[in-house]
This record gives structure tokens, sequence and C-alpha cells, in this order.
């Protein structure tokens, strides 16, 4: 893992962005797997600036694979990460909603959903490019402590933390937070060919640390990051000031 420390938010968007120039623009990457939450949302306004008003732009004919979706949000529900991530990025961008894809969490048979998620996104040539942000209990999608790194795409249960972490989107009413959700496995994510994590701010800073002073364990599902060869983790001074 690469790690690059920046001094804020926007500079970490705009090195998170030149990546995913590299990836789709250079490499020609034709899949990419977007994170929701606020980690990328600078990174998503850059390459909005950069490249929302051009027809032309290579970002209209990406495919783009969600991380995870929540089970039990009705149709419609401006939480459901499908949502949030046209509002929030690819209709900017011009992308076409049927190329958004995200695990079926509607379907009445979630392992099946899962394993169907899977199999999709390999028949679509395997992530090219990862975006992930990181939970405070060291998650990455809802890959909460102690998932094993070798499983696939699973229907995962929110730990209390990550629930009370996301209330703020549902009005603060962790009441309101759905309790599973379907998730990308570890597995899944670390079979794309690059990665870029991002971790900005004070909050962050304690995961930080404690990713980069230990080895692998399924003890904090991101420290699986460590040894793919194409993972960059981007952080700002907020998020590095326990190293
Ligand atoms: C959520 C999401 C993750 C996200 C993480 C961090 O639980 N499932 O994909 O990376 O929390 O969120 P944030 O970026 O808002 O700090």
């Amino acid at each position: 893992m690469n790690i690059h420390r920046l001094p804020d938010p926007a500079a970490v968007g705009r090195a998170a962005a030149d990546l995913v120039d590299a990836a789709v623009l250079d490499r020609g990457e034709r899949v990419v797997g977007l994170a929701t939450g606020s980690s990328p949302l600078e990174t998503y306004a850059e390459l909005v600036r950069r490249h929302g008003r051009d027809p032309h732009s290579p970002y209209r004919s990406v495919d783009a694979y969600l991380l995870d979706e929540y089970v039990g949000l009705p149709v419609g529900h401006p939480e459901r990460y499908a949502a949030v991530i046209r509002r929030e990025f690819t209709d900017a961008m011009g992308v076409a909603p049927h190329r958004v894809h995200g695990p079926d969490a509607d379907a009445p048979d979630l392992d099946e959903a899962s394993r169907a998620y899977d199999a999709a996104i390999e028949r679509a040539g395997g992530v090219g490019m990862q975006l992930l942000g990181l939970g405070s209990d060291g998650h990455i999608a809802f890959n909460a402590p102690g998932t094993p790194f070798d499983a696939g795409t699973h229907v995962a249960t929110l730990s209390e933390s990550t629930r009370r972490d996301n209330a703020r989107f549902f009005g603060g009413d962790v009441a309101s937070v759905p309790r599973t959700a379907l998730s990308q496995g570890i597995a899944t994510i670390l079979r794309a060919r690059s990665i870029v994590v991002i971790a900005t701010g004070a909050r962050k800073a304690d995961v930080v640390g404690r990713l980069l002073s230990s080895e692998p364990t399924e003890a904090l599902p991101a420290t699986a990051l460590l040894r793919h060869p194409g993972t960059v983790l981007l952080i700002d001074d907020a998020a590095a000031a326990h190293l």
C-alpha cells in the first residue's frame, strides 16, 4: 500500500481525482467501483468539475459498481445508496442510470443476489479502480471487524457504532438506520486492480493510526488492503495526527 499525506480534504480530493483519471483516461479502465459516505465527496466534486460538462467524456461509458446497499429501505427512499450515488456523482457525470449497478437488496433471496452481484462484476471485466472510505472501526464497505477476508458479497449486519455513525444521514435517528445491508466482501474488493482509500479529518485519525501500525488481521478489516499492491491511501494532516 502506498501512502500519500496531503494538507486538507480538498487536496486529497484532487489527488484521488488524478488517480481515477489515470485509470479511466490513461489506462482505459471501463469499470469503476464507487463508495458512498462523506469521504469521496471532494473527489466526486472534483471529477464533476473536470468532466461533468464534456459530452465526449470517457466517463459517460463507464460502468459503476457500488460497494453496498442497505436492506429494507423502500424504493424511492433518498438514502438508498443507488439514489445517493446518482445524486452525488453519476448523474452530474453523465453516466446513464442503467450503468450504475448495486447489489439487489430487494431480492427475495439475498444470498443468491450476493452471488449474482459478484458474478456480474466479473462478467463486466472486474473493477479497474475502486474508491473506498474507512469506517471508524476499520470497516470497509460494510465488512465489520471479524468478517473473513475470503468472503464475497454477503448479507452484512451493521454494528451499533456504524449505525450511530450513519444516523446523520437519517436525520440523526439511529432507529431509522437499517440493521443489515448487502455488502461486497473483502475478497470482492481485493479483486479490484487499483484501489484508492480516502481518510480525512480528525474523526479518522485513530483508525488510520491503527491501520498503519497493524499486520493484516480480520479484527481490522481495512488491513486486508495492506498487501494489495495497487492500493493508495490518501490522508490529510488531520487524519494523520496519530502517525
Ligand atoms: C459507511 C459505508 C462505507 C463508508 C464508511 C465511512 O458505513 N458503508 O462505504 O466508507 O461508512 O463513511 P464516511 O466516508 O462518511 O466517513
